[in-house]
Formats: C-alpha cells, sequence, structure tokens
C-alpha cells in the first residue's frame, strides 16, 4: 500500500498558524517525529521544553528547508560543513557549527555552536517551506524515553497538549539523525545514526569519533536515554533463550528482543524477532521497545547486536535504553557505546 505522506493544505495552513501564535507541533522527519516551534520565537522555545520536561541546559536542533538559509543561524560555515551539506543534505545529517550572534541561548544552550538538519520528509519539507522559517525540534517524547516513529506515538505522549500533529506514516530511518560537529578542519562524529562513519569518511577524509571529554553536552549523554519504563538488558546472542527461562520462572513475564525465532517455546515470554538486517531493525526498533513496553512483562532482554558499523547507530541507542548489562560468564555482556 502506498502511502500518501504529503500535508492537505489545511493541515498546512492550521500547522503554519500554530507556529505562528507561538504553540508546538509535532511532524514527522525521516529518522523520528520532531516536537517544532518557531526558532525565533524564545517563548515558544521554551514550550518544548516544558513539555518535555528537558533540562534547559540541552540545546535542540534548528530545522530548515534548505541549505540556503543557513548563513542566518550560522556565524561561519566550516569548509567540511559544505561538502556534507552538498552530499547528505536534505537528509538525516545533523551539523553543529559556530552560531549566529542573534540565536537565542535557550536553542544553543548558552554554548557558542548551533546544531542545523535539513530534513528530506516530504512533509517536514513542506511544513518548513510553509512556515518560511526554522524549526527548532528535538524529538517528540517525554524527556530519557523512546523517540516517536508514528503520529499515534507522539498522541499517547502528548495527547491534548498538542493543537496540530501531522502524520506523515511512519519514519521510513527510524532513528535519530547522525549529528557531527567541526574544531579546525577536524570532523568528529558525536551520535551515530544511518549516515554511517564510513560515508562521513568518504567525504571528510579523517573522522574523530565520540564527544571529547571535556565536550560539556553529549547527544543522548544521560545515564539512561530513549528508554522504555521495562528494565532493558541487553544479552548475548548466545545465551537469549536460556536467560528468557530464567528470568521467567515463578511465572514472571518476560520480553524479548532477538534477531531470530526462539530454540524452543518460552512459557510467558513475549518474543519479537527483529531480524538481521540493520536498516529495518533500525526502522522498527523504537516501535518494538513499546510494543514489548506494553506486554506486561517485568523484563525486556535484548539480544546483542553484530559487531560493525552498520550496527553502530542501533547498538549507541539499545547502550543507553539498557538500566543494566547482562551478567555474563565470559564478559561478552559489556559493550562498548562506539568502536
Ligand atoms: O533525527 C533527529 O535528529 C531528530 C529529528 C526531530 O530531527 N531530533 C532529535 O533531537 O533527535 P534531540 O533534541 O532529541 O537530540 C538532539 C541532540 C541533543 O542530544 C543535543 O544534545 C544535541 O543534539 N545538540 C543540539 N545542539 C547541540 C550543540 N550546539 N552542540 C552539541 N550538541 C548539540
Ligand atoms: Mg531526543
Amino acid at each position: 500500500m502506498v502511502r500518501i505522506v504529503r500535508a492537505t493544505q489545511v493541515e498546512l495552513e492550521s500547522a503554519v498558524q500554530a507556529l505562528r501564535d507561538g504553540e508546538l507541533i509535532a511532524f514527522p522527519t525521516e529518522t523520528v517525529y520532531g516536537l517544532g516551534a518557531n526558532a525565533q520565537n524564545p517563548a515558544a522555545v521554551r514550550k518544548i521544553f516544558e513539555l518535555k520536561g528537558r533540562p534547559a541546559s540541552h540545546p535542540v536542533i534548528v530545522h530548515l528547508d534548505s541549505p540556503r538559509f543557513l548563513h542566518r543561524w550560522v556565524r561561519e560555515v566550516p569548509e567540511p560543513a559544505n561538502r556534507l551539506a552538498e552530499a547528505f543534505w536534505p537528509g538525516p545529517l545533523t551539523m553543529v557549527m559556530p552560531r549566529a550572534a542573534h540565536v537565542h541561548d535557550v536553542i544553543t544552550g548558552g554554548q557558542d555552536t548551533i546544531a542545523i538538519r535539513v530534513p528530506a520528509h516530504p512533509m517536514a519539507q513542506q511544513i518548513l517551506t510553509a512556515f518560511g522559517g526554522g524549526l527548532a525540534a528535538p524529538s517528540a517524547n517525554r524527556y530519557g524515553r523512546i523517540s516517536p516513529t508514528r503520529a499515534e506515538h507522539v498522541r499517547e505522549e502528548f495527547g491534548d497538549a498538542l493543537r496540530v500533529i501531522l502524520d506523515g506514516g511512519e519514519c521510513q530511518i527510524g532513528l535519530e539523525s547522525t549529528i557531527v560537529a567541526f574544531a579546525g578542519d577536524q570532523v568528529r562524529l558525536l551520535r551515530p545514526g544511518s549516515v554511517t562513519a564510513a560515508q562521513l569518511r568518504e567525504v571528510v577524509g579523517e573522522l574523530a569519533i565520540g564527544a571529547e571529554a571535556d565536550s560539556p553536552r553529549v547527544p543522548g549523554g544521560t545515564p539512561t536515554h530513549y528508554a522504555p519504563s521495562t528494565p532493558l538488558t541487553i544479552v548475548p546472542a548466545g545465551e537469549v533463550d536460556a536467560q528468557a527461562d530464567a528470568a521467567s520462572s515463578g511465572g514472571r513475564r518476560v520480553a524479548v528482543l532477538a534477531q531470530r525465532l526462539p530454540l524452543r517455546s518460552h512459557k510467558y515470554v513475549t518474543w519479537i524477532n527483529a531480524g538481521r538486517r540493520p536498516e529495518a531493525y533500525a526502522r522498527d526498533l523504537y516501535n518494538n521497545l513499546r510494543t514489548l513496553d506494553r506486554a506486561g512483562c517485568q523484563r525486556i532482554l535484548v539480544q546483542s547486536v553484530p559487531d560493525g558499523e552498520a550496527w553502530d547507530a542501533v547498538r549507541d541507542r539499545l547502550v543507553r535504553a539498557a538500566t543494566n548489562i547482562a551478567d555474563s560468564d565470559d564478559g561478552t555482556g559489556t559493550m562498548a557505546v562506539l568502536p
């Protein structure tokens, strides 16, 4: 079935009106749904922080419909950023650059940099163009919780608090954008996403990985982030069935997110086989976690994903969602956030 992902004129007009009134809207992007406010209205941007329950020190991404408006927000575009924009915009890449003088502290968390993204989703493009300005937008979820990849996730989370929720169907990528920052000629990957480290290197050559030790704002850098309410544990691939049995002993319900079918039938276990393809796994991840979170289980066990760059973004989100790492005899339960 073909999804119609363009907004009607009426939807667009009410979304633009809400933004002009200083209200928040939710809109789809190809990564996750965003909670958007007029980026030039500090009072409106503050409402994002109130609704999400997000600390004021966490900066938000400004979304534009085209790189041609970059100079309004960015003081000086680093040279590699031009090449990255050429290669990946519109698309799932966010770039942290020196901010222009007028950009309000509520957007940057008081830092001298601003994060910019040009999303590719047709409905995101439509609302950005119709509004004619930048939209400050974090993911449309309460602070620390799972990002929404469908309009109904936003409704569950914020319901009546939003006048307009644009429904653009299921997000095709399903994980938040790749974030890079610049220091001189150096390009640094701050958050892995569907634009991989290898793809970035093809454009910029060398790439530094991970936040610097003295970096004040690590994206998603709280102990648990992107997290379901049910405690989540990462389990080595070979131990999933055994740990599911152990965790469900005595009739406790257990949820499993695996990459294969169970080896035997388990009583009291809700099992999702998310498959072995990283793109499909990523697209479905947050919806699967929501489903398992609702299954009335005491724990969620997630099969540890394979090594290798194709799984970096998924691995990063799973580690952040995990409340603890699985106990394992051989210590393979411990995973690095980044390679
Ligand atoms: O895919 C995405 O990026 C989605 C969609 C809606 O665009 N947005 C998103 O926003 O994930 P949010 O706020 O959930 O995550 C943005 C991350 C934050 O963790 C924040 O710390 C980081 O970007 N960030 C924003 N401005 C920054 C800056 N000036 N320096 C360093 N990190 C920054
Ligand atoms: Mg978020």
